[in-house]
């Protein structure tokens, strides 16, 4: 089975990072197969075409083992620690050097003998695509750590920047809590995302979370649908209706656009919150209610207390723990991960021949203002699949 390695390189000044990679690899391949080097300056000059070098990443070590091995008749493989320590002028550096695969401690656990050999199948040297939806490299990026979100969620929240990793750990955390979450951020950022992943990790996440957009609902029709009323409450409620909150019992309620709500309701919300229990509308009875609230805005909530368009006391209520997810083009290492992301699956998904986009396309995605983030990212990337024109 090994037949395919003849030697595998692993390159660090540090023994602690040899030993790591040496012993996760010697599970499945033959440890006489592995040497470790302090540094660049001790491989051999010539290489047989079944070599792997694994090598701690700096660009130094990259561009030397580049220069080295011209003929690129062998594998490379970066490590990092730490997959946020890099920038995004890193992973482009990683691409454009043809690195095969990244290892870093959200994949290290998974690198095995078949993995190993998994080098890219696809060679850049048939287009001049800049990030090619068969690239391991981008694959590697794109996986978790066991204890971040897809898991055990089914949620995929793609992103390798310090403050996207940043943001799902607080998640991860909160998510043990009961309190109440207020998460903001632009349009398209991936707050009901974040929403869900604390939902769907919390002691409630086997019940479905309810959502409400605050801002879909004129504000009497808002108010049934939260707190749902009885037969004849008012003409035209022939039956009775359960509201959200009802709905939502022994789960999470997420209230989307809460910036949209008017001061009137809020009040309304405030008891409820406060009381933990609802009245329908027409009905004498309360009814206690266990419910975790989640609400999210792109407004500056803040502002609008001040203009008096907000409620204070409302505000500290639902405002217990806040999260706030910057806009994609302040997180850069995502906008790469992302392409890259969007792009595998659109093409997939419509059988499409795109396979990558050019160095050019990928210049100007990533310097773009992404004034709707992540979702314009993806609509673009749709877009660009469907038309073919990367
Ligand atoms: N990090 C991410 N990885 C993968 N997909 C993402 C990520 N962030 C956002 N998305 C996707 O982008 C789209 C927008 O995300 P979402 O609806 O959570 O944003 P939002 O902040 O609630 O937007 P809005 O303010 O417009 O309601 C969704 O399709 C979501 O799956
Ligand atoms: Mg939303």
């Amino acid at each position: 089975m090994e037949k395919n390695i003849s030697i595998i390189y692993i390159i660090s000044e540090r023994a602690d990072i040899c030993a790591l990679i040496k012993s996760t690899l010697a599970k499945t391949v033959d440890e006489k197969k592995i040497t470790e080097l302090k540094g660049i300056n001790e491989l051999p000059s010539n290489f047989n075409s079944d070599t792997y070098i694994i090598a701690e990443y700096s660009r130094i070590n990259v561009s030397a083992i580049s220069k080295a091995t011209p003929k690129r008749n062998i594998k490379l493989y970066v490590y990092v620690n730490n997959i946020t320590d890099l920038s995004w002028q890193d992973i482009a550096f990683l691409i454009k050097h043809n690195i095969d695969h990244i290892i870093h401690q959200g994949n290290i656990k998974k690198l095995n003998y078949e993995k190993f050999i998994d080098s890219k199948i696809f060679k850049k040297k048939h287009y001049n695509a800049f990030i090619d939806k068969t690239s391991t490299l981008l694959e590697d990026l794109c996986q978790n750590n066991d204890n971040t979100a897809d898991a055990d969620t089914g949620i995929n929240i793609y992103g390798v920047s310090k403050h996207i990793k940043s943001v799902i750990e607080k998640a991860c955390k909160i998510a043990q809590s009961e309190s109440s979450v207020l998460i903001t951020g632009e349009s398209g950022t991936g707050k009901e995302l974040i929403a869900r992943l604390i939902h769907n990790k919390s002691r409630r996440g086997m019940n479905p979370m309810v959502s409400v957009n605050c801002g879909a609902f004129p504000e009497g029709l808002l108010e049934s649908e939260l707190f749902g009323y009885k037969k004849g409450a008012f003409t035209g409620a022939f039956t009775d209706k359960q509201g959200r909150f009802d709905l939502a019992d022994k789960s999470t309620l997420f209230l989307d656009e809460i910036g949209d709500m008017s001061l009137s309701l809020q009040v309304k919300l405030l008891r409820v919150i406060q009381e933990r229990e609802i009245e329908p509308i027409g009905s004498l009875k309360t009814k206690k209610i266990d419910v975790r609230i989640i609400s999210a805005t792109n407004k500056n909530l803040e502002e609008m207390i001040s203009e008096k368009l907000f409620r204070e006391d409302f505000y500290y209520r639902i405002n217990v723990i806040p999260v706030h997810i910057l806009p994609l083009r302040e997180r850069k290492p995502d906008i790469i991960v992302l392409i890259y992301y969007f792009l595998k699956k659109f093409s997939d998904f419509q059988n499409s021949a795109v396979y990558g986009i050019s160095e050019d396309a990928f210049d100007i995605l990533l310097n773009y203002g992404w004034a709707g983030n992540v979702r314009e990212l993806e609509n673009i990337m749709e877009m660009l699949v469907v038309l073919n024109e990367t």
